[in-house]
């Protein structure tokens, strides 16, 4: 039913399969009212593309007109629009008008004979001002009708849409996703957060929604239930949602308000439109601003749309480039609430580093203090903090990392070669994003990142020698320094490479697994390490754009050999096991277990119930997600063992 075919993070394009067509996601729903159609549904189908719509079923209901249209002919008829529809339960119109007249299943029983794609449950909306014991209340109702909704239609056609409510209580809005996501639904709004969006409190809303998405695991798609501004997509895709129903394209325009993926105008005070929607390029300013009232409000709504369409676009067009991140933080820059919520992501960052790979094609671009917060830096930092251990005995030379010169080992090639093997010590740079051993410069972001000026940060350099109780320092001061050197002999700078990189990426031992005997490095002309031979046998090779490795058949029967399981393992089926050594790919629904530290992009060996090694492939998915989800890629296979060869 929803199958992911690219990701960033937390962030993917996937197909969502509805009765009436596949929702590309992620996707925009414009909100339909039945009464009052400003932009027909015909309209939105044929001249915006739109694959989903959503329009209130208690609206339809509450009209006897409208419900004997809709019972006789069904929704679609009564709407006219073939593609996905769903339908809301008059949830929202008791948060703005107060206790509704309705039985919960009169209302979901109405949407599903009507035909909905995805029927909504009378939900409990919770709100920011509801005490904790209010909202524990509420979610236990919501989940109580969630589980009466799942018994009587969870099988079908419809989707059941089960909004996770929990008020601005972090917990309380985990365990209500915890909850729901139990009973296995296909369709997970996050509801109760209009009034945060309200009131642009962004930095709740970030904590809102990683919670919920915390508690949901992996799951089909999740929709931020009345989230219509564009300039809030890059924020909320980045942290996992996939759907946004949009009304106030048409609120807007009604006052005269035009939406821009950095903020709001009103047609008053526009004297340029500064806009190339396709409403937008046929009109100068003033023809817009002198259309009679209806016509200047569709005309705008139009112009909402086809800007709420085009930034999903750009999401998109981010996701495939993994540059997702990126936007979210320029985009951040449009309102200082948004740019305070990124606060939000990094004391999340946790539950964020899961989805996250170890290493990318695109460079890390400096927009400011929050991409050094990226769980992405983040996870080499903590890394290097708690896990990495000096290689040697003996004093710690620091250098003063160039912004301009990177990888760092190229311009301190003539020092390397003076200080190492002769020397027993320890080289540490200095860096814009913290103390980084100098053998880890060639790993993503170190050297793939652009920083605008030299940003090396004395601070942290101390906290870090202080913290892993690193007193005997030497400040690289050129080549005298090595005077004040005792010659002992230590080991070379690219021995300490393949060792800690090895230790890094794949985990703890793995670096003297592979390094333990004869070692010979092939490189290319300017000197980088390509191939890494171990007692004659091609074990590694290295990744040009992220300074990682990537696994030969050699490297992973030696880690098969010498790491117990699960350390890298993704176990699969005995079916999928022979089908995998031939070199075909892995499939989510046929993975026993994923060990739990493996990320996107990460190098894994693919292992039979026995624990025999069949093939090495590249994880496409978290370990939560390839045990979780039923259909997609779990992992891509680079190579098959065939069963002579394991
Ligand atoms: N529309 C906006 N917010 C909500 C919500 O929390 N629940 C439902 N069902 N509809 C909404
Ligand atoms: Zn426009």
């Amino acid at each position: 039913m929803f199958e992911i075919k690219h990701r960033d993070g937390m962030a993917r394009i996937a197909e969502f399969t509805t009765p009436h067509g596949v929702v590309d996601t992620p996707n925009i729903m414009p909100v339909v009212n039945p009464n009052v159609k400003l932009i027909t549904p015909r309209e939105l189908q044929k001249k915006f593309k739109s694959e989903v719509l959503i329009t209130n079923s208690y609206v339809i209901y509450q009209s006897q007109h409208l419900k004997d249209r809709a019972l006789e002919r069904g929704l679609h008829s009564l709407l006219d629009f073939t593609g996905a529809i769903m339908t809301d339960s008059g949830t929202f119109q008791a948060h703005v008008y107060g206790e509704l007249d309705i039985e919960p299943t009169e209302i979901l029983d109405f949407q599903v004979n009507i035909g909905s794609d995805i029927s909504t449950i009378l939900d409990m909306f919770t709100e920011p001002t509801d005490n904790s014991s209010v909202v524990k209340k509420k979610v236990d109702t919501t989940v109580a009708r969630a589980v009466d909704a799942m018994d009587r239609y969870g099988d079908g056609p419809s989707h059941i849409a089960l909004p996770i409510q929990g008020g601005i209580y972090p917990d309380l809005r985990e365990e209500c996703a915890e909850r729901l996501s139990r009973l296995k639904g296909s369709f997970y709004p996050i509801g109760g957060v209009v009034p945060l969006l309200e009131n642009y409190r962004f930095f709740d809303l970030v904590n809102v929604i990683i919670a919920s998405k915390r508690g949901l695991g992996p799951t089909g798609p999740v929709h931020l239930f009345g989230a219509g501004h564009p300039m809030l997509y890059p924020l909320a895709v980045l942290l996992g949602c996939d759907l946004f129903d949009s009304s106030s394209y048409a609120k807007y325009a009604r006052r005269g308000d035009m939406m821009y993926p950095d903020g709001t105008r009103n047609i008053d005070d526009i004297e340029h439109l500064a806009c190339l929607c396709p409403t937008c390029s046929d009109l100068t300013v003033e023809e817009l601003k002198d259309l009679d009232t209806d016509e200047k409000t569709r005309k705008i709504a139009e112009h909402n749309l086809w800007v709420s369409y085009n930034e999903i676009e750009k999401v998109k067009q981010a996701v495939r480039e993994e540059s997702l991140w990126e936007l979210v933080e320029r985009r951040a820059r449009a309102h200082p609430y948004l740019l305070k919520s990124l606060k939000a992501l990094t004391s999340n960052w946790k539950t964020m580093e899961i989805y996250q790979p170890k290493g990318r094609k695109k460079a890390l671009f400096y927009t400011g203090k929050s991409t050094l917060e990226r769980p992405m830096v983040k996870r080499l930092k903590v890394w290097i903090r708690d896990s990495y251990s000096p290689t040697v005995c003996g004093p710690t030379i620091i250098f003063n990392g160039r912004e301009d010169k990177k990888p760092y080992n190229r311009y301190l090639t003539r020092e390397i070669k003076a200080l190492s093997p002769e020397y027993s010590v320890n080289l540490l740079m200095q860096t814009p994003l913290g103390p980084i051993p100098l053998e880890m410069d060639e790993v993503y972001p170190v050297a793939q990142s652009i920083f605008p000026e030299d940003l090396n940060d004395e601070a942290s350099l101390q906290k870090y020698l202080d913290r892993c109780d690193i007193t005997d320092v030497i400040y690289w001061d050129g080549l005298e320094t090595l005077e004040s050197l005792d010659k002992v002999t230590g080991i070379s700078y690219e021995l300490m490479k393949v060792y800690s990189v090895c230790e890094y990426q794949f985990c703890r031992g793995a670096g003297e697994v592979l390094t333990n005997g004869e070692l010979e490095l092939v490189k290319n002309r300017r000197g980088r390490i390509k191939n890494v031979f171990l007692n004659g046998k091609h074990i590694l090779s290295m990744r040009h754009y992220d300074g990682l490795f990537s696994l030969k058949e050699e490297g992973a029967i030696l880690l098969h050999k010498h790491l117990q399981a699960p350390l890298l393992r993704v176990q699969v089926t005995e079916d999928s096991a022979s089908y995998n050594a031939e070199g075909k790919n892995v499939f989510n629904g046929f993975v026993n277990y994923a060990w739990e530290h493996i990320r996107p992009g990460d190098e894994v060996l693919i292992v039979d119930p026995n624990d025999s090694l069949v093939a090495i492939a590249r994880a496409f998915n978290s370990p939560y997600e390839m045990e979780n989800y039923h259909v997609g890629l779990a992992a891509r296979t680079r190579t098959g063992f065939s069963s002579s060869q394991s």
